[in-house]
């Protein structure tokens, strides 16, 4: 018979900055999944974790009762390897769109169980349903058909899958807990692990569209991360990413789908290009495969017909027209000069709230809605040239929206020195 504890004095002893042993994370985790401890009390545990933290056996125990809270995915039955790819979040982050159907052209199959998104980041099942017709979810077994048919599956993870990580990650959000190194590992790689995929690439950001602000906190990140992959034996990498600026043209999610189209197009462009690259070489290294010229598939047309190939497997039409909005602004440069600055959060809580995403889990997000850059980080900007057109169905979202940008935009008169885009790879 498995031993009891009380909520509150694991809650004390948290606070308290005392450890809490195995069978306290084991008892703690079910009975919160299960119903049995309350919202109230996991809100002051999760705020104890914040603040006091937990060292690496704490992390290890509470992500293995966040997998053992749920089912596990078995893809041994492939003839393939399988390889995933997973982002802490980001403005204009719609690698997964291309990455996936890249390295399948390779016959690695990827399982992409994704999120809908939450806050100023975006979602790539949000993303996804913008496609008229398709279908974010599919049973099990559909998965494992289409894995083994086309390579390539990006769906909703069942309600099986992790619901500890579910529940908590709902909870965190309300109750400003997310950015806590300990619950974002556990969440996230109890997910992962739980999912099945022999190897794992992490896509570490870091910057103010990112959870994780600084290069050492996101190190930290990326090194908790790969040793939970690699304790249980999955094949885990890290790429710290910067996320000071958001990625690509377009922000939003029918306008990310189109951008993500230009890219498998051999087009695009140059950091989606650069990242996507590495992220699915550094995939392919994993399972085993290299030397490969991953960017020929891009230039080439293979990864588009994978694209055309996923999509039409959960119904999509993938020449179908992307949902657009009903209304658009212009915001024009205010003086001549380098764009010093354009701020990775400024332009995603801008987006977000256009309506490309929503203030709580259940309400309906805006295909159309986002934000599209006519100029990058670093490019030369002339006065009174449009430099984003911001797009809703909703004309009085545009007032909160401009105000979102304020500060969030610079125009020097020379360049300011700026991050690379990837800073670096982690291995445990
Ligand atoms: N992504 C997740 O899945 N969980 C987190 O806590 C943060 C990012």
């Amino acid at each position: 018979m498995a031993k009891e504890f009380s909520a509150v004095e694991l809650i004390i002893a948290k606070r308290e900055k005392q450890e809490l042993t195995t069978e306290q994370i084991d008892w703690l985790v079910h009975n919160y999944t299960t119903g049995v401890i309350a919202d109230e009390q996991m809100s002051a545990m999760t705020m104890a974790i914040l603040l006091n933290g937990m060292n690496r056996r704490e992390i290890k125990d509470l992500t293995m009762a966040m997998i053992a809270s749920g089912e596990r995915l078995d893809f041994s039955s492939l003839p393939m390897p399988t390889a995933d790819k997973h982002s802490t979040g980001g403005v204009g982050d719609k690698i997964t769109l291309m990455v996936a159907p890249l390295v399948a052209v390779f016959g690695v199959a990827v399982p992409q169980l994704s999120g809908r998104g939450l806050g100023h980041t975006g979602g790539t099942l949000d993303k996804m349903e913008a496609i008229p017709g398709w279908q974010a979810n599919l049973s099990n077994q559909q998965m494992l058909e289409q894995l083994r048919d086309v390579g390539a599956v990006v769906c909703a993870a069942g309600s099986g899958l992790a619901p500890a990580d579910k529940k908590l990650y709902a909870l965190r959000d309300v109750t400003g807990t997310v950015e806590a190194i300990p619950l974002i590992a556990s969440s996230i790689m109890s997910k992962k692990i739980a999912e099945g995929t022999a190897s794992l690439v992490l896509d570490v950001k870091v910057g103010s569209g990112a959870f994780m602000k600084s290069l050492d906190r996101a190190r930290e990140l990326a090194q908790v991360l790969t040793q939970l992959g690699a304790d249980a034996g999955v094949k885990t990498s890290a790429l710290l990413t910067d996320m000071s600026t958001p990625l690509g043209n377009k922000v939003g999610n029918s306008l990310e789908v189109e951008e993500a189209v230009e890219v498998l197009a051999g087009g695009g462009a140059k950091d989606l290009v650069e990242i996507t690259v590495a992220l699915a070489t550094e995939m392919l290294r994993l399972s085993g495969k290299t030397d490969i010229d991953v960017a020929s598939a891009l230039a080439d047309g293979r990864a588009m017909d994978k694209w055309v190939q996923m999509i039409s497997a959960q119904g999509g039409d993938p020449k179908a027209e992307l949902p657009k909005a009903k209304h658009e602004q212009v915001v024009y440069a205010t003086e001549s000069g380098i764009l010093n600055k354009l701020d990775a959060l400024a332009v995603g809580t801008a987006s977000w709230r256009l309506g490309a995403g929503r203030a709580r889990k259940e309400d309906p997000v805006q295909f159309g809605a986002g934000v599209i850059l006519h100029a990058k980080r670093g490019d030369q900007v002339t006065k009174g040239e449009p430099l984003l057109t911001l797009f809703t169905d909703e004309e009085n979202r545009f007032a909160r929206a401009l105000e979102a940008l304020d500060g969030g935009i610079e125009i020097g008169v020379t360049a300011k020195d700026q991050a690379a885009l990837i800073l670096d790879r982690i291995q445990s």
